[in-house]
């Protein structure tokens, strides 16, 4: 067994990690990308699911990662690696960090491109180009922001260029510091516009279409899209989390900073769906928009509101800040690493993976103009780097870890970590070993199309598969974690 590494960085305050972590969870994943999400497959049955995924599988692998973190000590690739060698295991779980390392970079190279657009709209409202009274006019701004390469890029760079510098400086203090007085902030702001939307129409349909649960509506496609939005949301499986864990001082509850980072960042989403769904109904705008939903909707509400203007402009500037704590928490890992393993400055990691950052972000900010025709099987760039990361990646990094948590370690390793009581313990030991593996390979076969799920009717096989599946499984695993720990 090894010693347990020390900790090189730790949070300043009792609420450090906490806030760090809030920081990275909430961000344009609640604000700009669930609301469009929840518009494209339907709403209600999306929202049921993504809640129910949060549960089942978002919470456990959660405290799965904080977990690896903590005691591995070190960036996701490290820590992986030597927590599965204290448990006799090969080096070859660390895998499972080499591709949360590349999710997180691949995510962030189309999240700068959003965050520009936030940083675009932020200038926009101060220097008055937002003022269409229409859709089809805010859509028209929308557009033509979008149309012209250099100013794009120009957006996204500077988003870039802000968080290469936060994360080569140390992100400890600026995050902890920013994210104390802006998550209340943003709170406060979506609480404004949920208000204002109660008093101007379409209140009612937008609750009928967020709480709605037709469970049978939901496709394939969306239970994927469900899913995967739950790793997203929560920054899952993509290194940022592992490494703030590993920056977690011992003796911090893992299973309660965990449920407050969830339950925070649940909020900010569903809050934000209320602010947002009634202006769209109000102005007769499609919930199925895509990607520019919350552009072309929130700045009609601002423009007929009393103080709109400045409403508007705290509005992106807190979005802008809730990107860049996200942001700066996907790069990380990475930074960690070259730092922590290949001995490479703070800085000279920073900027070292910031221009191939910004190479390959520039690629995705041109999948709105230029390159909107570089398609492969109907996906652009920016397309392709969400669809592969939030889809596949993420999921099958959080079933790596959680097999590898629930079947493979010690057993000591996670009682000691997470400090549960026997009760809580086995439940957690059951969502890691089965509830959540059996939902995330169910939700791959779905979409694979090996077979169609339908949950409002075939949810008591689903039930019976995990009872079975659970029996089997603990019939067998003494044995198989002895077999494997030769
Ligand atoms: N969770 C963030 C959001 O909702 C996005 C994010 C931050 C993220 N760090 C991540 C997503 C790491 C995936 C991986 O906006």
């Amino acid at each position: 067994m090894t010693t347990r590494e020390k900790p090189q960085n730790l949070w300043m305050g009792r609420w450090g990690f906490v806030l760090a972590a809030t920081g990275s969870a909430v961000g344009l994943g609640n604000i700009w990308k669930f609301p469009y999400m929840t518009g494209e497959y339907g709403g209600g049955a999306f929202v049921l699911v993504y809640l129910l995924c949060i549960a089942a599988i978002g919470i456990p692998i959660m405290m799965v990662e904080i977990g690896y973190g903590r005691r591995g000590r070190g960036s996701p690739i490290d820590a992986i690696r030597r927590v599965a060698r204290e448990s006799g295991q090969g080096a070859g779980w660390s895998l499972i960090g080499w591709m949360a390392m590349l999710c997180g970079f691949m995510i962030l190279s189309f999240y700068v491109v959003v965050a520009g657009w936030s940083v675009s709209y932020l200038w926009k409202t101060v220097t008055g180009g937002l003022s269409a009274d229409t859709v089809d006019g805010m859509a028209a701004i929308f557009g033509a922001n979008n149309a012209n390469p250099w100013n794009l890029g120009f957006w996204s760079t500077l988003v870039t260029v802000v968080t290469m510098v936060i994360v080569g400086k140390g992100v400890q203090e600026g995050i902890e510091k920013s994210v104390r007085w802006m998550m209340p902030g943003m709170v406060i702001m979506l609480g404004i516009m949920i208000v204002y939307a109660m008093f101007s129409g379409g209140f009612g349909q937008a609750l009928d279409f967020l709480f709605g649960f037709e469970i049978g509506k939901l496709s394939s496609a969306g239970l994927l899209a469900a899913m995967g939005h739950a790793f997203f949301t929560l920054s899952l499986a993509s290194g940022a989390i592992l490494t703030y864990g590993s920056y977690l001082p011992d003796g911090k509850s893992i299973a309660r900073t965990t449920f407050t980072v969830a339950i925070c960042d649940t909020l900010v989403a569903l809050m934000a769906g209320l602010a947002i769904f009634p202006v769209i109904f109000a102005n007769g705008l499609d919930p199925a928009s895509g990607p520019g939903l919350i552009f072309m909707s929130l700045p009609l509400a601002f423009e007929q509101m009393p103080l709109g203007t400045l409403l508007e402009a705290i509005f992106f500037i807190m979005l802008t800040m809730a990107a860049l704590t996200s942001a700066i928490s996907m790069i990380e890992a990475t930074v960690a690493w070259l730092n922590e393993s290949k001995g490479i400055s703070r800085v000279k990691a920073a900027w070292g993976t910031g221009i191939v950052l910004w190479i390959v972000s520039t690629l995705a900010m041109l999948s709105f103009n230029v390159g909107a025709d570089w398609t492969l099987v109907g996906k652009n760039v920016f397309g392709w780097l969400d669809y592969l990361t939030s889809r596949w990646m993420m999921p099958l990094g959080g079933l790596g870890m959680a097999i590898l948590a629930g079947f493979v370690l010690r057993d000591d390793i996670f009682r000691s970590e997470l400090g549960l009581s026997r009760t809580q313990h086995a439940l957690w030991l059951f969502m890691i070993r089965y509830v959540s593996p059996l939902g995330i390979v169910v939700i791959f076969i779905d979409a694979l199309g090996v077979m169609t799920l339908d949950m409002g009717r075939q949810w008591p096989w689903l039930l019976a598969a995990l009872v079975v599946l659970t029996v089997i499984g603990e019939l067998f695993s003494p044995r198989l974690r002895k077999q494997l720990a030769g």
